[in-house]
């Protein structure tokens, strides 16, 4: 069942994360349903601007659709990723989408709230939620590096006003994580204070952590054995999430720890059998590892568990 991700945020508030995941293809999205089922958790699917002309956005919320039908049971929102303009305009006419993210974080502060007051009053004349972000994540994103020295950490002071002047419904902050696998290089970690701040300024409101993959180590050891090189590797410490999800976050991005699984399996599965050349031994493996890594999180997350009281929360 597809469902707004605003009553997705009220059932969470101040209680635990909703996990928002990326997703490319059929696989992914095979895994990411059943680790959900698995788990009994409502969650987010996002699709990123590159995920969406990857194959065909066509195609890809085609088969959003059907997983809604191979798996009745689940409870999800359907959610554009670091959007511009034109790609949220896009989602908003389609009508498939619960909600878009506008990503006019590099921006300054009066034309960022300009363009996602265009976007909030488009999505808003169509009951879809937005959310926005204000300062700028570390990492890459679409293709585009933001250097650790350019990353802005955002700034409390300015929540209310931004939140106020552009209408948006949910907040993406910056407060140490970055995109990728690679993360706090040096001496960055996460500000909770700069979290805790933006919480007492926007009370129950929904904010949103970006770059929150955990980059498993053991998964990185197994990808390097298996002839990767991702020396250096370093994700979010998942005990975060929980005090995280105390101060206001709702909505956990992970995209990069699911690469990682898609990656170790492959990896491993072409060294340990160099005569299989059918894609669909290795597609096995990763849909069932997927699944499990994603019930894991949702573990971390608070999520797990929720299914049954989120849905009855949705249709009272
Ligand atoms: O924050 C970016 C997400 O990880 C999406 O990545 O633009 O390569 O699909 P992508
Ligand atoms: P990661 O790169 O940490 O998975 O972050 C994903 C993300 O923020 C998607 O918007
Ligand atoms: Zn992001």
């Amino acid at each position: 069942m597809i469902v707004s991700t605003q009553k997705l945020f009220e059932h969470a508030y101040g209680k635990y994360a909703v996990g928002a995941y990326n997703i490319n293809n059929a696989e992914q999205i095979m895994g990411l349903f059943k680790g959900n089922m698995d788990s009994k958790a409502p969650f987010i699917v996002q699709l990123s601007k590159g995920a969406r002309s990857y194959t065909d956005k066509r195609l890809l919320e085609a088969m959003i659709r059907a997983a809604d039908e191979i798996f009745p049971d689940a409870v999800f929102a359907v959610h554009l990723d670091h959007g511009d303009e034109e790609a949220c305009m896009d989602c908003i006419e389609s009508g498939f989408y619960s909600s878009v993210m506008i990503d006019a974080s590099h921006a300054e502060f009066d034309e960022n709230i300009a363009i996602c007051k265009r976007v909030a009053d488009a999505a808003h004349a169509k009951n879809i939620s937005v959310e926005a972000e204000l300062g700028q994540l570390g990492g890459v994103e679409e293709h585009i590096q933001v250097d650790e020295a350019d990353a802005k950490l955002t700034d409390p002071a300015q929540a209310k006003e931004f939140v106020e002047r552009s209408g948006v419904d949910s907040l993406a902050c910056a407060i140490g994580t970055s995109h990728g696998a690679f993360k706090f290089s040096g001496t960055q970690g996460l500000h909770f204070d700069v979290l805790e701040d933006i919480q007492k300024e926007l009370p129950g409101f929904p904010l949103v952590m970006h770059g929150s993959s955990s980059v498993p180590q053991d998964e990185v050891e197994r990808i390097n054995a298996a002839g990767g090189k991702m020396g250096g590797a370093k994700g979010v410490d998942a005990a975060q999430f929980i005090p995280a999800s105390k101060l206001g976050v709702t909505k956990i991005n992970i995209d990069t720890d699911g690469r990682l699984v898609w990656c170790r399996v492959h990896r491993e599965s072409f060294r340990d059998n160099p005569e299989i050349f059918d894609l669909r031994p290795a597609g096995k493996i990763f849909m069932e590892e997927y699944a499990k890594y994603i019930a894991h999180k949702n573990e971390a997350l608070g999520s797990a568990g929720q299914l049954d009281s989120v849905r009855e929360f949705i249709n009272a």
